[in-house]
C-alpha cells in the first residue's frame, strides 16, 4: 500500500492565518527550518488507482494539486478518490467535502454519530447523496473502501467535535465520535489516528507490532497555548495528549512495538515543528519522525 501525507497539520495549519507565534512566524518568513504544512488528512491506496482519502480538509484543494497521483486521470472529469472516510466530525477533517462538490461520485464512510453530524447539516447536501452515498460504518468491522485495503475503525480516547459541544460533552471517552483506523493490505498493518485523548492500554494492544503508525502530534506540551499566549485551553481539554511528559504519548508508546512512528496533525505551537529544536531532537531520539506533506509511506 502506499500512503501520502496530504497534510501535517492541525486545525489552522502552519502558518495559521491569524498567528504570530513564533513558529508561524518562521513559516511565514520562509525560515527553512519551518515547512509550512497544510491541515490533517491522508490519502491511501493499494493499486494506485483507487484511492482512499481520510478527513477532507479546508486545503483539500491545494492538498490535490500538489499530488500528482490524485489528479484526473480519465475522460472528461475524474477524480482517483473513490472514498472518503470521515475520522471524527472536526471542521479541519470535515469542511472539505464542500470542496468536493461538482458532480463527480465517491462513498462516504463515518461512525454513525459522525454522519448523523454532516447529514444535520444541510450545506453538505452540495454532495448530493445520489452521487455521493454516505455510509455508516460499525466499529469493528472490516470492509474495503477501495479495491486491496481492508480498514477497521476503532473507539480511541476523545470527544465530540468542538462546534458540537455542549454541557453533556464529556472528555476522554472511547466512543464513535473519535475514531482511529486499521488499514491492513499485503500482509502489513498502518495505523491511522490524527486525534487521540490518551494512550490506553487497548490502545497500546492494538497498536502493538503495527508496520506504521501516524499518531496525534498536536502538542508537546499541555500547556503550551496558554503559555504562549494563544487561548486557555490545554491540549487534553482539546481532546489531545500531549508528546512530552510522563504521561505524554512518546512514554506511553516507547515500549509498543512499531517499525515506524510518525507524527501528524500537529499543531503550530509545537516545537517539533523547527528542525532542530531540542524538542524536534527529543521526539526523533525516542524513534519518532515528524510528518510533512507530501510524505510517502510505501509498504
Ligand atoms: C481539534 O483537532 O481539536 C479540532 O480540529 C479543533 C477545531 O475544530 O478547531
Ligand atoms: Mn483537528
Ligand atoms: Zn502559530
Amino acid at each position: 500500500m502506499k500512503a501520502i501525507i496530504l497534510g501535517s497539520a492541525a486545525g489552522g495549519g502552519v502558518p495559521q492565518w491569524n498567528c504570530r507565534c513564533s513558529i508561524c512566524q518562521l513559516a511565514r518568513a520562509g525560515d527553512p527550518r519551518v515547512l509550512p504544512r497544510t491541515q490533517s488528512s491522508l490519502a491511501i491506496s493499494e493499486d494506485g488507482e483507487s484511492w482512499l482519502l481520510v478527513n477532507a480538509s479546508p486545503d483539500i484543494r491545494q492538498q490535490l494539486s500538489a499530488t500528482p497521483e490524485l489528479h484526473p486521470q480519465y475522460s472528461a472529469r475524474h477524480s482517483p478518490i473513490a472514498a472518503v472516510l470521515l475520522t471524527n466530525g472536526d471542521v479541519d477533517h470535515v469542511a472539505g467535502l464542500l470542496t468536493l462538490r461538482e458532480s463527480t461520485p465517491f462513498r462516504l464512510y463515518a461512525t454513525t454519530s459522525v454522519r448523523q453530524a454532516v447529514d444535520a447539516n444541510r450545506i453538505f447536501g452540495v454532495c448530493a447523496p445520489a452521487l455521493v452515498p454516505r455510509l455508516s460504518v460499525t466499529m469493528g468491522d472490516m470492509f474495503q473502501p477501495v479495491p486491496g485495503l481492508d480498514v477497521e475503525m476503532f473507539a480511541v480516547p476523545g470527544k465530540v467535535a468542538l462546534w458540537l459541544e455542549d454541557d453533556s460533552m464529556k472528555i476522554g471517552e472511547a466512543t464513535e465520535n473519535t475514531v482511529g483506523l486499521q488499514i491492513s493490505a499485503g500482509g502489513k498493518r498502518l495505523l491511522y489516528i490524527p486525534g487521540c485523548a490518551a494512550v490506553t492500554e487497548a490502545l497500546q494492544a492494538r497498536i502493538s507490532g503495527a508496520d506504521v503508525v501516524l499518531f496525534d502530534g498536536t502538542m508537546w506540551t499541555d500547556t503550551e497555548m496558554v503559555e504562549a499566549g494563544l487561548g486557555s485551553k490545554t491540549a487534553r481539554r482539546m481532546g489531545h495528549i500531549p508528546l512530552s511528559g510522563e504521561d505524554g504519548s512518546i512514554e506511553r508508546l516507547r515500549d509498543v512495538p512499531v517499525a515506524r512512528r510518525v507524527f501528524v496533525h500537529i499543531n503550530n505551537t509545537n516545537p517539533i515543528l523547527v528542525d532542530g529544536s531540542a524538542e524536534r531532537m527529543a521526539a526523533e531520539a525516542s524513534g519518532w519522525e515528524v510528518g510533512y506533506d507530501g510524505m510517502r509511506i510505501t509498504l
